[in-house]
């Protein structure tokens, strides 16, 4: 059977008043990503292959959003938040080029899952014009409620149009809602205001869809599927049942967590197989581990890659730009940053790595650091094949440091230096024969090494 081309308009225009936060709903995080790109994700994995996002006037911020994950995507304004129904006619112009399915998604729903979407997708295949999701909540109060004959959906009322009799039904709207391509626009357009709220309600596509002899069905699902956030509790909550299905995804592809509870993912961290996590780790966006590596407690990642077989921490930081190759060990409290690190190579204790690239095989002694910045600008160090940095080095960018050369301890590296070369630059020590032996004799008599008695202190 040929796919069926599908419009996936998402709602993100929002006041988000009860967020409590001057930043627009839709751009609050989950797992490290927008819930606008949490549904946009969703649409796309349920074979959306044309995205509108209706966003509200001066928005700029969430049309950036949408722009950065899906390039393509079309951007509508409502110009008035005059309903659901109407935000859905923002995008007129993509809904009229003709595609088979049009999912509209809410941009506040980030918990959808693809599945879920391809239900609904697949109730239009099989020839229902519209299609919504069913849910029983805990607390139906505020939902719209599917009035149902038998098994057929014959309305969707909404709580404040409801009679008493109605209010009594448990099978909730979800909100999210699936319309057949060549019906929508007669549906949406019957679509009046005549309610409490004065609003274009979507949900009155269902009854509209009835009496033009369309078929109308609810897909029940489950209320985790759409959960609708409009505060932070919900947020929190969200993040939790988030967490949860990330850290089962990631045991179910063979990955150890010894206390998965424990374990921050972001929804784009990629793990391979044998990879072994212990507890109270966090994933921020952007992390890839491949196979066989061992993340220890306390480490923080973001934006970088962990090869075949590594070993990151305890309490190590990985900024983005960070990319370790096979069997590199990263120790506790060593930061890296934009700095790619070849195979084999160690710094286990105490280290800053920025800007930087470090050969196979190099050992970056106990407290070194690559000064990168000048207070100007970043400067990169080039550390060669199989070099040796002793403990307490400075190695000052823009710097070099060819292949096998030695630093030696404490050494402060301000010029390149040659391959297979030793590099030192400290102070020369001095050795007073006896000298220690001696103060302490003088103590013993009370008097200091000139021989005198020390002066009473008043
Ligand atoms: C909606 C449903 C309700 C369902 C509930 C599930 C309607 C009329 N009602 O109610 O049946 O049980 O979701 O959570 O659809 N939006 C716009 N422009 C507007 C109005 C809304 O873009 O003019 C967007 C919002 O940003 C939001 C979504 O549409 O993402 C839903 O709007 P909201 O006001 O939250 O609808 P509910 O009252 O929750
Ligand atoms: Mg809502």
């Amino acid at each position: 059977m040929p796919r069926r081309t599908c419009l996936a308009i998402v709602l993100a225009a929002g006041e988000g008043t009860r967020m409590r936060s001057r930043l627009p709903k839709v751009l609050h995080q989950l797992g490290g990503s927008s819930l606008l790109v949490h549904v946009m994700k969703a649409a796309s994995a349920a074979g959306t292959n044309d995205l509108a996002v209706v966003v509200g006037p001066g928005e700029e911020a969430v049309t950036a959003e949408a722009r950065k994950y899906a390039p393509k995507a079309q951007i509508f304004e409502q110009r008035e938040r005059c309903g659901t129904a109407h935000a859905v006619l923002s995008a007129r112009k993509a809904i009229t080029r003709g595609a088979e399915d049009i999912l509209v998604i809410f941009g506040d729903t980030p918990l959808v899952q693809a599945e879920t979407l391809s239900k609904l997708r697949a109730a239009l295949a099989q020839g229902a014009a519209v299609a919504v999701l069913g849910f029983e909540p805990v607390r139906p109060q505020g939902y719209g409620r599917l009035v149902m004959h038998g098994r057929d959906l014959v309305a969707i009322r909404e709580e404040r149009d409801a009679t008493p009799e109605e209010r009594k039904i448990t099978l909730c709207n979800g909100g999210l809602m699936a319309l057949a391509g060549k019906h929508a626009l007669a549906i949406l357009t019957r679509i009046g205001n005549a309610n409490a709220k004065g609003e274009y309600y979507l949900t009155d596509a269902v009854a509209i869809a009835r009496d033009m002899g369309l078929m109308a069905v609810a897909i029940e699902t489950s209320e985790d599927d759409v959960r609708g956030i409009n505060t932070k509790v919900q947020l929190a909550e969200a993040e939790a049942l988030l967490q949860q299905r990330l850290r089962t995804a990631a045991l179910e592809a063979g990955v150890t967590m010894i206390a998965p509870e424990t374990v921050f993912l972001s929804a784009d961290t990629k793990l391979g197989k044998d990879v072994i996590i212990e507890p109270n780790v966090v994933f921020g966006p952007g992390v890839t581990v491949e196979d066989g590596a061992t993340i220890k407690s306390f480490s923080y990642m973001e934006g970088a890659r962990i090869g075949k077989d590594a070993r990151v921490g305890p309490f190590a930081r990985l900024r983005p730009g960070a990319d370790l190759g096979k069997n590199v060990r990263i120790g506790n409290f060593v930061e890296v940053k934009q700095a790619k690190i070849e195979a084999g190579a160690k710094a286990n204790h105490l280290t800053y790595i920025g800007d930087a690239h470090v050969g196979e095989g190099v050992n970056v002694g106990a407290g070194t650091i690559t000064c990168n910045y000048d207070g100007a600008g970043k400067h990169r160090t080039e550390i060669g094949k199989g070099v040796f940095i002793g403990s307490n080095s400075a190695l000052v960018a823009p710097v070099k440091i060819g292949a096998g050369a030695y630093i030696g301890a404490g050494t402060i590296v301000t010029k390149n230096v040659p391959a297979g070369a030793l590099a030192i630059a400290r102070a020369k020590q001095t050795v007073k024969e006896g000298w220690a032996k001696r103060l302490r004799q003088v103590k013993a008599l009370g008097k200091n090494l000139s021989g005198k008695k020390p002066k009473k202190s008043s």
